[in-house]
């Protein structure tokens, strides 16, 4: 095949067939293809989209041009949760031991921050020794003796897409539902799940931040799951403030900590709960919502899911000395608050300046070759609709120097917003329900 023709033709929309997808995910993999044809390809298809059998061919080609988790036969339900990233999003922390400690088998392949949004590696790696770099056999033997293995994105896997996503960076032809639908599926198919909970972020700090573009993006991936075998349901949540009150990822750890032992903040659990319950009714379709609210509460206020992250996190080489004692988490050494400029009612908080100020503290990363300081970042103590004085704090920010501490309080000023009167509510936290058989409001 000849990589000019397949550009030339989906440059003048055409489509390609499922033996050309495999062609190309090929030549992306073995890195035999120029980068500007490779480059110039994405931009036809930025341009003129891919239909759904080629978007469910790029898929699968891109999850055969590399390794994949085995499920071993006979093994029940393997189901994982997929975020489309955010500012303060850090369910899977609670979810992977949660759903182990209910018996369903979780295979969480998660990433690090990049841009504004956070990663579930990352925060892990705050815990002192916790290793991420499993190989495949390792997490294999982990998910057969403990149901849960937290692990990244090994060369191994999709190595088709690792080339692409590199471009798509590069050639500014990432926000592209059909290429962002069979990079992420490609990802999560290797994982060799039964089913799959989609959180697709809406609102200002959403990687696609309009409802209508993150219901395409939900329907796309709920359908490529389905061609594949895999269950796929996706959840609408909310990204128009960060999600619970800590945002960096030793705080975001602790936080999490919090949940596991029947605290932390309301909205946190909300979101983390509505996930769970679908995550249990993929295992056991039979189960009831009821039902599943009330096994999964049990799983935390009896202490088994943060006896299973215990056994997680030491098998993973971890300090387990923190989960009892998350002062043992790094720290920042320099506190400070932020505090109200004026009376008022706080009517915003934006995650994307967060994020950005989360960044400038050293917590994230503008480059993927970045390092990222575990210890620092926000605590939010005041939620959108709060009433609040002038001078009353509104965050602590933890930060490496004085300097630093300046810059984000500086930064997170400008994110939060205070005004008389509260014009337009928050967004729900859980808005829509996708599945095979449409969309349904909440
Ligand atoms: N995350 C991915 O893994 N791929 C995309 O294309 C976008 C977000």
């Amino acid at each position: 095949m000849i990589l000019r023709d397949l550009i030339e033709r989906k440059r003048d929309g055409g489509r390609l067939s499922a033996d050309e997808w495999h062609f190309v995910a090929h030549v992306a993999a073995d890195r035999s293809a120029p980068d500007y044809q490779l480059a110039a390809l994405l931009m036809a298809i930025y341009f003129r989209g891919l239909d759904d059998a080629e978007t469910r061919a790029l898929t699968r080609a891109m999850l055969g041009s590399g390794r994949t988790l085995a499920r071993p036969a006979g093994a029940g339900a393997w189901i994982d949760k997929h975020s489309t990233g955010g500012v303060g999003d850090k369910t899977s922390l609670v979810l992977a031991p949660l759903l182990a400690a209910c018996g369903v088998t979780v295979p969480m392949m998660s990433g690090r921050g990049l841009g504004h949004t956070g990663g579930t590696l990352d925060k892990l790696e705050s815990i002192p020794g916790f290793r991420t770099g499993l190989s495949l056999e390792e997490a294999q033997r982990q998910l057969a003796t403990l149901g849960c293995a937290l692990i990244g994105q090994t060369g191994e896997i999709a190595p088709a897409d690792r080339t692409l996503y590199a471009l798509r960076d590069a050639t500014a032809t990432v926000e592209c539902i059909p290429l962002i639908a069979a990079s992420i599926m490609s990802k999560k198919l290797a994982e060799g799940l039964t089913g799959l909970v989609l959180d697709v972020k809406r609102g200002s700090g959403a990687f696609l931040p309009e409802l209508e573009r993150g219901l395409a993006l939900a329907r796309t991936m709920v359908d490529i799951g389905h061609g594949a075998g895999v269950e796929v349901v996706a959840l609408v949540t909310a990204m128009d403030r960060p999600l619970g009150q800590a945002c960096g990822n030793a705080l975001e750890l602790r936080e999490c900590l919090d949940v596991l032992h029947g605290a932390g903040p309301a909205d946190l659990w909300t979101v983390t709960e509505a996930l769970a319950i679908e995550m249990l009714r993929l295992a056991r379709p039979s189960l009831d919502v009821p039902t599943a609210r009330a096994e999964l509460g049990a799983a935390i206020t009896s202490g088994a899911a943060l006896a299973r992250f215990r056994t997680i996190v030491a098998a993973q080489g971890g300090d387990v000395r923190v989960l009892d004692d998350p002062a043992r988490l790094p720290t920042a050494p320099v506190l400070g608050d932020l505090v109200a400029p004026r009376d008022g009612i706080v009517t915003g908080i934006a995650p994307r300046p967060v994020g950005h100020a989360i960044i400038a503290l050293g917590g994230g990363r503008t480059r993927a070759e970045d390092a990222v300081d575990p210890a620092v970042g926000v605590v939010f103590r005041v939620r959108v609709g709060d009433t609040v004085r002038a001078g009353e704090p509104l965050a602590v920010i933890h930060a490496r120097t004085h300097d630093a501490l300046a810059d984000a309080r500086a930064r997170l000023q400008a994110a939060i917003t205070i005004d008389e009167a509260l014009v337009a509510p928050p967004l729900p936290w859980v808005t829509h329900r996708i599945t095979t058989a449409g969309v349904a409001a909440l």
